[in-house]
């Protein structure tokens, strides 16, 4: 029985920028997303029916769960390629964090699906079809380092971001991403972060100005709907980390180091005080493109 084990990672965003709402409702973005080592397994497998199980109570198990919509949406566009699936999603990514986690697991089960279905997709037909789906999952299926623009689902590749480290604290609750774009008024964005010097840094390798470019306009909106955000930054700032940001609409907050010790250090600091904070890095393209294993063909 044809079978895939998948490792969907989880994003941060080092800069997001709101450039204008437009008339579909949706805004326009500039951001630059880096994959992080911190995911969900995904266990793909041929049968009877369309099913999924998870072990996070917190996840809708039918058709609406972004996994699950992926399958279905494959298995329209290729009709009689495409078996019925079960999916089985191991989470460890929190959920309704702004770090992509359904969008992540929604473009690894697609990335899957071509794998196992020999589909022969490229990066590019994917992340066309992933858009249908979400502003955010285009980047998950490629990576590691991109930018993206439109409504987030157009990408290119940047160079790969030298190793960061990263403590990362979800607070105990979630933010609805509509709420935070909602909450925006993007004439009232008085500074907007430096992409550019962003991309600059990631093209020369230049850690510092990586760091120091980073930036997220939807900061305000999220603290305005959830002031205790604001207080876990300011928070993790009293720490002793210089960078810090939250990532998507929120409410995950980072740090960033360039130095493992640093961050190893800072994690001890923190966890008396957030017993959930997560010590990660970010990824090189050599571990995404490991993350697909198809077995059980004859
Ligand atoms: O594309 P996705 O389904 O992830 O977006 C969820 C919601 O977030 C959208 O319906 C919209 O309200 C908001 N959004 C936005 N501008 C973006 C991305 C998302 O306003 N670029």
């Amino acid at each position: 029985m044809l079978q895939a084990k998948i490792t969907a990672y989880a994003k941060i965003n080092l800069v997001l920028d709101v450039l204008r709402k437009r008339e579909d409702g949706y805004h326009e973005v500039a951001m630059v997303m880096q994959a992080v080592d911190l995911s969900d397994t995904i266990h793909l497998k041929e049968s009877e029916r369309n099913w999924i199980t998870t072990n996070n109570r917190h996840i809708p198990m039918n058709m609406n769960n972004l996994a699950m919509r992926a399958v279905t949406l494959m298995q329209r566009e290729f009709p009689g390629k495409v078996p019925k699936m079960e999916v089985d999603l191991e989470k460890r990514i929190p959920v309704a964090a702004g770090m992509a986690g359904g969008s992540t697991d929604c473009a690894g089960v697609m990335l899957g699906i071509n794998q196992m279905c020999n589909l022969g997709l490229t990066q590019k037909e994917l992340e066309l079809l992933a858009a249908q789906l979400g502003s955010d999952i285009p980047f998950c299926i490629g990576g590691p380092t991109a930018l993206a623009t439109g409504r987030g689902e157009l990408i290119e590749p940047l160079p790969e971001c030298p190793e960061l480290h990263l403590v990362v604290v979800k607070p105990p609750f979630g933010v609805s991403t509509p709420k935070v774009y909602g909450n925006l008024r993007v004439d009232e964005i008085t500074e907007h972060p430096d992409v550019q010097a962003c991309i600059h840094g990631l093209q020369m390798k230049d850690t510092k100005q990586i760091l120091n470019s980073m930036g997220n306009v939807l900061e305000k909106s999220t603290f305005e709907l959830q002031p205790k955000v604001k207080l876990i930054k300011d928070g993790m700032r009293t720490h002793g980390a210089q960078h810090v940001l939250m990532s998507g609409s929120g409410p995950t907050v980072f740090a960033a180091f360039e130095e493992k010790k640093e961050a190893e250090q800072y994690y001890n600091r923190l966890k008396p005080q957030y017993p959930g904070a997560i010590l990660t890095r970010t990824i090189n393209k050599k571990q995404l493109d490991e993350r697909v294993e198809v077995y059980g063909r004859e």
